[in-house]
């Protein structure tokens, strides 16, 4: 998640663009930069936020009226300098490009402009656009755009601009968001409204595969074979707070919605074209073969999803493992040694005992591999190998978009050790490749049916106590569903195991108790249903997250919540988005302040 910002009119943009960038730091800080284009383009680059941008840039005046802006969220690439957007093409090319998102293809194009003789100066996958751009060049910039646009893959928002074109922005989108503004006499090109909303409030929504050429007139849009599409001017009515968060009422709100987008951008480049690639394993195929043990390590919402890693390692590539909580297998005794893989779970990737955790099992010599949000956090130093969920910035305290993309990382990780230790067969491998890259369809179809727990929050909104329950990987599902609603409603709730409950949590229920039950279709499906009826025979009221197609389970449960079909592990990355919503209604309900829940911190950096 990067911020991107343009203007193209009759006004010294500098102070313009930087402004809107910084109403766009909360899309990522890593690094900002800014393009100013007056008969050549001057282009400064900062690590850091905004602000070093603004004392690099100085406080004088700038004569361009034609300029773009970013802010970055480093997704490939180190957070450095030459990183930093936007990102020229080769000297003297002309051509300036920002960008958000992911290129799919990058490798491929990168490896083809090489050869075609262009000169690359970042690690970045964005950079592939300028050269692209430049290489279709021959005087008609929109045409370029067009012809460089059409061999991107993956999804992206990006602008660029010509040194030789003073009046022209152009941009395109897939997936990524890009919204246009539209001034008197003046254009602005951005990755969400508050960019340019002090100055205009008359927008026009850039639509999946288009490209807008802007113009101090206004913009023209225009399909990828260069057909005008026709888009109205609507007007936002927002408050400053309110465009913050894409106006939804909360982050959290935001960020349960931002996960089909989430779970695209960790799944990238990494699977293209049926093949799974995981750079920054730094694992060759020898020593996977010889792993003898993975044990995961995580505090939070990240053992949750450090939970179902050990399901899918065991399932898929046959490797005995074991999930802990980091605060407690530092103070084990651990037995690992050099063939064990240590996988640190950390959004953040600052969490003191997770932290601690990775240092106590490189001290065993064992492979300590770091899965996490942020690029340059702590553990991205205290291990031997890193990969990164791309949630970007996720500023709720309840963790939402950060954990299905673990869980996504979670399926891309034990399918790669699985392909390579020959432990799962071509085909199935094949079959689950193809269906972790229609998740962000089946999460966009999921969360779209989230108006389906509104009756359920009415009726159980005042309920003193929630019982979650799960089997195989729906467990770890119940647990990280029991969390949200503690965390953002204060509702007391418990998670266990189905086939446990009756040693114990079966005491709680009576005729007032709502138990949430995850039974999506796989192996233990009738033994959940079994379960279920020993809820309701204690006259409790099951809500339960199924499978669709399942119907029978409509004669046990209240309530059912369908997930998309697919293949049965891939269920926990949806299954979790229902009650992430269940909670959220329920929450709202009590009037509580969801994106800061009482005695929480998003990291915690004490023991
Ligand atoms: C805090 C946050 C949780 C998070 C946990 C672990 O408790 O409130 O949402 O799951 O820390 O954080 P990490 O950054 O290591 O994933």
């Amino acid at each position: 998640m990067c911020g991107i910002v343009g203007y193209v009119g009759d006004r010294e943009c500098k102070e313009l663009l930087l402004t809107g960038l910084e109403r766009l730091e909360y899309r990522g800080y890593d690094s900002a930069g800014i393009a100013l284009v007056n008969g050549s383009i001057d282009v400064t680059r900062r690590v850091g936020r905004v602000q070093m941008l603004r004392d690099a840039v100085g406080d004088g005046s700038h004569p361009a009226t034609l300029g773009l802006a970013h802010t970055r969220w480093a997704t490939h690439g180190g957070v450095t300098e030459s990183n930093a957007h936007p990102i020229e093409a080769c000297d003297g090319s002309g051509v300036t490009a920002v960008h958000n998102g992911i290129i799919e293809n990058y490798v491929q194009l990168r490896t083809r402009l090489l050869e075609q003789g262009h000169q690359f100066h970042t690690d970045t996958d964005s950079e592939v656009i300028s050269h692209l751009v430049e290489e279709h060049y021959d005087g008609d910039l929109v045409e370029a755009v067009r012809l460089a646009y059409n061999e991107l893959h993956g999804h992206f928002a990006f602008a660029v601009i010509h040194r030789d074109h003073p009046n022209e922005i152009l941009a395109a989108r897939r997936q990524c968001p890009l919204v246009v503004g539209v001034g008197d006499g003046e254009t602005f090109m951005a990755s969400a409204i508050p960019a340019f909303m002090s100055e205009t409030r008359r927008v026009q929504y850039v639509l999946d595969d288009e490209i807008v050429v802007a113009t101090p007139e206004g913009a023209t849009f225009l399909t990828g074979e260069g057909d005008v599409i026709e888009r109205p001017i609507e007007h936002v009515d927002w408050d400053e707070s309110a465009a913050e968060k894409q106006g939804y009422e909360t982050f959290m709100l935001k960020e349960i919605h931002e996960q089909p987008d989430a779970i695209a951008e960790t799944i990238g480049e990494r699977l293209y074209h049926g093949e799974l690639q995981l750079d920054g394993l730094n694992l060759d195929e020898q020593q996977i073969r010889e792993l003898s043990r993975v044990v995961i390590l995580a505090c939070g919402t990240a053992y949750h999803a450090g939970l179902i890693g050990r399901y899918l390692l065991e399932e898929w590539a046959r490797i005995p493992s074991e999930s802990d909580i980091a605060s407690e297998w530092r103070y084990r005794r651990p037995v690992i040694d050099e063939r064990t893989l240590v996988i640190a779970v950390s959004q953040s990737g600052e969490t003191i005992d997770t932290i601690a955790a990775m240092k106590e099992a490189r001290a065993h010599g064992a492979h300590v591999l770091a899965v996490t949000n942020v690029m340059g956090s702590q553990a991205t130093r205290d291990c031997d190998s890193v990969l990164y969920t791309r949630a970007g910035l996720e500023v709720g305290v309840a963790a939402s978009k950060t954990f299905t993309s673990q869980v996504v990382l979670m399926y891309l990780l034990a399918l790669k050790l699985g392909i390579v230790r020959g432990t799962i067969d071509a085909t199935r491998a094949e079959t689950l490749l193809a269906q972790v890259r229609a998740l962000p369809e089946l999460a966009q179809q999921t969360l779209d049916r989230g108006h389906l727990v509104e009756p359920i929050a009415d009726r159980f909104w005042e309920s003193e106590f929630f019982l979650y329950l799960g089997r195989y990987i729906g467990l770890p599902i119940a647990l990280e569903g029991a969390l949200k609603l503690k965390e953002i409603s204060y509702i007391p709730t418990d998670a266990y195991a189905a086939g446990e409950m009756k040693h114990g949590p079966i005491a709680l229920l009576d005729d007032s108790t709502p138990v949430v039950v995850i039974a999506t279709d796989n192996h233990v499906y009738e033994k959940v249903l079994s379960n279920i009826q020993e809820v309701r025979a204690r006259g409790a009221h099951v809500i339960a997250v199924a499978t669709e197609g399942n119907t029978r389970i409509e004669e046990l449960a209240e309530y059912v919540l369908y997930l998309p079909r697919t293949e049965p592990e891939l269920q926990a990355a949806l299954a979790i988005l229902p009650l992430q919503q269940l909670a959220y209604a329920i929450a709202k309900r009590r009037g509580l302040d969801i994106d800061k829940p009482r005695n929480l911190a998003k990291t915690v950096t004490v023991e």
